[in-house]
């Protein structure tokens, strides 16, 4: 069986345990081949589009890597450049680019315009983030989890701490759901996991024996945890609501005094990136001047500690992005 051919990947909702399981197998496979220095040109010849609203490091970086190191091709197209959405509609937009490509990668806005490319294209469509899905960055959350952790997944106790309401919440919650974990979602009220999406994953979870839990006070909800994970308080579209969810989520930083409320000393600190950590970087310090704040969503002490392991996590970006590639577009037989 090759259930990853020819098939999108748009929340990580229609894929099975199994299919996620061997996904991650495969960029693990990759991930040593790479190291070997080996070049197995598995996706010699394929040609894939990469549509992007949004900005971007690590992904456009990783799925372009990923194509050029297996011998493919990878076309960048900033949607500002491009007709989609403005002189032409998404869905004649798809049913051209299906024609020259053997695969699309968008990242933008809104889930509809990534489930009609999907729905027109012909060819496969990855969701490379959306205001509600980030399913791409789950398979390197996973494989780094797999290769830090002395444990199986489904042993694996995970508390996201932060605003459980955006992407990352929603796509972890979906990820653990179907890999059998113990999921916690800890965030103040007003920024609590989507109920409905909660309740479905739940019944997931019924399934696969994961256990999915919001908690309001970040010291119970990190206790006993293997990895305490962030993400930014401001996603990127959200600028306007800045002052209100710094004051929201001040109480959820993850400092050195929460890291230590888990009660284990080797639990890892996970952030997809990009973070908000640094007083000295260019980048953040428009932001800090502003408010008088010198760090978010993670202090610069627990970011660079021993226990982060974000930029192994990074790097996984680009091996699990090159699986789903080469089990969708690379040849038979190989996966
Ligand atoms: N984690 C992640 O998606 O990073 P980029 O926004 O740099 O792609
Ligand atoms: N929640 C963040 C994730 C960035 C990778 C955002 O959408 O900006």
């Amino acid at each position: 069986a090759k259930p990853w051919k020819g098939k999108s990947l748009l929340t990580l909702k229609n894929h099975t345990p199994e299919e996620i399981k061997s996904l991650l197998n495969l960029a693990i496979e990759l991930k040593k081949q790479r190291q070997l220095g080996r070049h197995n040109d598995l996706l010699k010849g394929k040609n894939i589009v990469l549509l992007f609203e949004k900005t971007s490091t690590r992904t456009r970086c990783a799925f372009e890597v990923a194509m050029m190191q297996e011998g493919g091709n990878a076309t960048f197209l900033d949607m500002k450049d491009s007709q989609m959405g403005k002189k032409e509609s998404v869905e004649d937009t798809a049913k051209v680019l299906g024609r020259y490509y053997e695969g699309i990668e968008f990242r933008g806005y809104h889930q509809d315009t990534v489930e009609m490319l999907a729905k027109h294209a012909g060819v496969p469509v990855w969701n490379g983030l959306t205001d509600e899905y980030h399913p791409t960055q789950i398979l390197a959350d996973w494989m780094t989890i797999m290769e830090k952790l002395d444990k199986p997944l489904e042993e694996v106790t995970f508390a996201y701490v932060g605003d459980a309401r955006n992407n990352m919440a929603n796509s972890l919650m979906i990820g653990a759901a179907k890999m059998g974990m113990n999921f916690r979602a800890v965030s103040p009220a007003s920024l609590a996991p989507d109920k409905t999406l909660m309740q479905e994953m739940q019944e997931v979870a019924m399934e696969t024996g994961a256990n999915i839990q919001w908690f309001e006070n970040p010291i119970e909800g990190v206790k006993g945890a293997d990895v305490i994970y962030t993400d930014v308080w401001v996603s990127m579209g959200e600028e306007d609501q800045f002052e209100e969810r710094i004051e929201l989520l001040v109480p959820y930083q993850v400092n050195e005094f929460l890291m230590s409320k888990t009660g284990n000393p080797d639990t890892i600190f996970m952030h997809c990136l990009p973070a908000f950590h640094d007083t000295e970087t260019s980048m953040g310090k428009g932001i800090y001047d502003q408010h008088g704040i010198s760090e978010l969503e993670v202090t610069d002490a627990v970011f660079r500690s021993e226990q982060s392991v974000v930029f192994d996590e990074a790097e996984n970006r680009m091996h699990t992005i090159k699986a789903m590639l080469v089990a969708t577009m690379g040849p038979s037989g190989h996966f």
